[in-house]
């Protein structure tokens, strides 16, 4: 059952605290076809819902103090869907990227970084990600990266290449970690819908997080969902194999 209810007072929200926070949260934004498709709407009104959804979560992990959080929002697998859905979550980012540096990233000072592939991704596009890097970079509030045209396993090939460029012909785990986007270990995944894998998603940084799963479409994900996983995460008893 969930801890924190929607219903939950006002006051009670303000004043959510943790004793520990994960440093570093994935998100698997996961259920918008669905959502969409519940309420008789196209797939591309499930993606938009999420993206508002992604806004007000980003902004709360600021606002809690978390210094990481990495949201899945466009695999490498992604591009096998129909034309029209990925035309629509390009379209999507474009909007928002547009709009983020007063909201995401103003709301709590925090910084915007885009994991990812750029083949495949149009110039237009690719031109205000390089902006809204650029302009957030010395922003100390939370990391928020945007994983698009991801995929964790291209992440350590590309991280392998790098050391091969480098002349090493033997290489060490702290090799890879230097070499991968440089996002932190992660603590914590996050993924709604009910689905329970990992779909490719930080596949390196994975090797010890704790995952938190729950049967709510993203496009209904609230910041109580949030709290819960936070409270989870809190209780839980990590060893990293000792
Ligand atoms: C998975 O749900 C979701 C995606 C492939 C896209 C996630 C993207 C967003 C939430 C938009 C993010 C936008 C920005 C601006 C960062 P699904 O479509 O696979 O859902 P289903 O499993 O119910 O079909």
């Amino acid at each position: 059952m969930a801890l924190f209810s929607k219903k939950d007072d006002k006051k009670a929200n303000e004043n959510v605290s943790f004793s520990v926070l994960p440093d570093h949260v994935g998100i698997i934004m996961d259920g918008n076809g669905r959502w969409a498709k519940k309420r008789g709407l196209p797939r591309s009104a499930g993606h938009k819902a999420g993206a508002e959804v992604f806004r007000e979560i980003a902004k709360e992990c600021g606002r809690l103090g978390i210094k990481h959080a990495t949201f899945y929002a466009f695999s490498t697998e992604n591009w096998r869907r129909s034309k029209d859905e990925v035309d629509a979550l390009m379209r999507l980012l474009k909007e928002y990227l547009l709009e983020a540096k007063e909201d995401v990233a103003g709301a709590e000072n925090n910084r915007l970084r885009f994991i990812g592939l750029r083949d495949g991704i149009s110039d237009e596009l690719l031109r205000l990600i390089d902006e809204a890097e650029e302009d957030t970079k010395n922003n100390t509030g939370c990391e928020i990266n945007v994983a698009f045209n991801y995929g964790g396993r291209q992440e350590i090939v590309h991280a392998v290449n790098e050391l091969i460029k480098q002349g090493k012909t033997q290489i060490t785990e702290q090799d890879i970690s230097d070499n991968i986007y440089t996002v932190p270990d992660c603590d914590l995944i996050i993924r709604p819908s009910g689905e329970q894998r990992l779909s490719n998603f930080l596949l390196w940084q994975a090797a010890y997080s704790e995952f938190w799963y729950s049967d709510v479409l993203w496009p209904d994900f609230t910041k109580y969902d949030l709290y819960d996983a936070l409270r989870e995460f809190e209780n839980r008893n990590r060893r990293f194999g000792g």
